[in-house]
């Protein structure tokens, strides 16, 4: 990994851009804008392969092959296939993952089912760093299994002494949404195996921007979002992770008809399938998962730690420029100064980040705002520029300093992304 020059100007970050080993993956994607767009964790851009993909199964598959495409063109396979396929870039094995569902409901899946596999009775997640939909989730499964006090919320750093004997399950958001903060996944899952609990990981702002290896850290069960760093496209489905000792043990609470060992002899008795297929429930996204597939093949391509690496120093440069020309407008650091405790995130506190970040969207850099204070710029590696960082930095000082942030038309609030 090369370290970033001692004087930062636009020409450097050309030249950095220049000596880029992943740069030829910008290419990939739909990039023909001027706009810098610095969203990537909240939606990922569109892959060139994609609409032809898209062609192909919607004139081809669909269009001519109809139901038959179901076996010939391998769509009851797909779920299977590129849940493998994403095992590559988390540290899987195959058959341990399933793109099924969105990330809540898999959450809702995979908790209900540690919850009603094991005798103890706690759901333990963060105060404030999970995403909300994890506490929702959470909250609905032990409110369905008997009572609210089987949920416990405690501060961010005081998550590994409060597991204790009666936690079931430890549900985190690797990556903090608002912060960019990331948790040591190692750490945590040692310390929640040493006291007979289970971990579930958030990993939506982790896939495709770091790298992640469950196997590695020893994690029992994960999921996340296939719309954000993974390219997948708005809604796309999202993946679960079950690991392979955890598979006999736990089962899918929702049983669908495709999470029978054999669907298509349509028994009155549920008999849940072997393996990650049992996490199935209804249909498919057939459309969505080809979609996802195409862009999860590109990260493949570009491997794990290239991609880190490369969020690494785009999120160092980023922090740089900020403490040289923000930290005087007000803005404050909320992600850490070490990468390796970061995701591909920086996120800046400003009490009028709301209107800044519209004020930078006119000016052709996308960026988003989190509640109360947080301009968060996600810096997706596959086809985020150095430059794209030195122009993002370079208009946000302009707005500063132009004052445009307090025109009116800014101070309402619309949703941003
Ligand atoms: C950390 C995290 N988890 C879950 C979600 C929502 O996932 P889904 O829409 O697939 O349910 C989001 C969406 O932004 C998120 O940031």
């Amino acid at each position: 990994m090369t370290t970033l020059p001692a004087t930062i100007d636009r020409a450097a970050c050309e030249r950095l851009d220049a000596g880029d080993p992943l740069r030829a993956f910008r290419d990939r994607f739909l990039c023909d804008d001027d706009l810098v767009y610095l969203d990537g964790n909240s939606l990922g851009r569109i892959p060139r392969e994609t609409p032809r993909r898209l062609a192909t199964l919607l004139g081809d598959e669909w269009g001519r092959g109809l139901v038959r495409s179901w076996t010939s063109a391998g769509w009851m396979e797909s779920p299977l296939r590129c849940g493998d396929a994403i095992a590559e870039i988390i540290g899987a094995g195959p058959g341990e993952v399933l793109v099924t569902d969105s990330t809540s409901v898999d959450l809702f899946k995979l908790a209900a089912a540690v919850m009603d596999a094991r005798p103890r009775r706690r759901v333990l997640l963060t105060e404030h760093e999970n995403f909300p939909t994890d506490r929702y989730i959470a909250g609905g499964v032990t409110e369905l299994l008997g009572a609210g006090r089987m949920l416990r919320s405690v501060p961010r750093q005081e998550i590994s002494a409060a597991i204790d004997d009666d936690t079931a399950l430890l549900l985190l958001t690797h990556v903090d949404f608002r912060t960019g903060e990331r948790f040591d996944m190692r750490a945590l899952t040692d310390a929640a195996h040493a006291k007979g609990a289970l971990v579930l990981w958030d990993l939506s702002h982790s896939t495709g921007a770091i790298n992640v290896d469950l196997h590695a850290a020893g994690a029992d069960l994960a999921t996340g979002c296939g719309y954000k760093y993974l390219n997948g496209g708005p809604g796309a489905p999202a993946y679960l992770f079950v690991n392979t000792p955890l598979q006999s043990e736990l089962r899918n609470p929702i049983r669908g008809w495709l999470g029978h060992e054999s669907p298509f002899t349509y028994e009155p008795e549920y008999r849940g399938a072997t393996g990650i297929r049992q996490w199935m429930s209804g249909s498919p996204p057939i459309i969505a998962i080809a979609s996802l597939r195409v862009a999860v093949d590109i990260a493949r391509e570009a491997g794990m730690q290239q991609l880190e690496d490369k969020a690494a120093q785009l999120t160092e440069l980023f922090i740089r420029l900020s403490d040289e020309r923000l930290a005087e407008h007000g803005f404050e650091l909320a992600t850490p100064r070490d990468a390796s405790r970061r995701g591909a995130q920086v996120s800046l506190r400003h009490p009028s980040g709301y209107p800044v970040v519209r004020a930078l969207i006119e000016r052709s850099v996308v960026g988003d705002f989190r509640d109360p204070d947080i301009c968060r710029f996600g810096l997706a590696p596959l086809y985020t520029r150095f430059v794209d960082v030195w122009d993002g930095v370079d208009r946000l000082d302009a707005v500063m300093r132009s004052g445009d942030f307090r025109r009116e038309e800014f101070q309402s609030r619309v949703p941003i992304t």
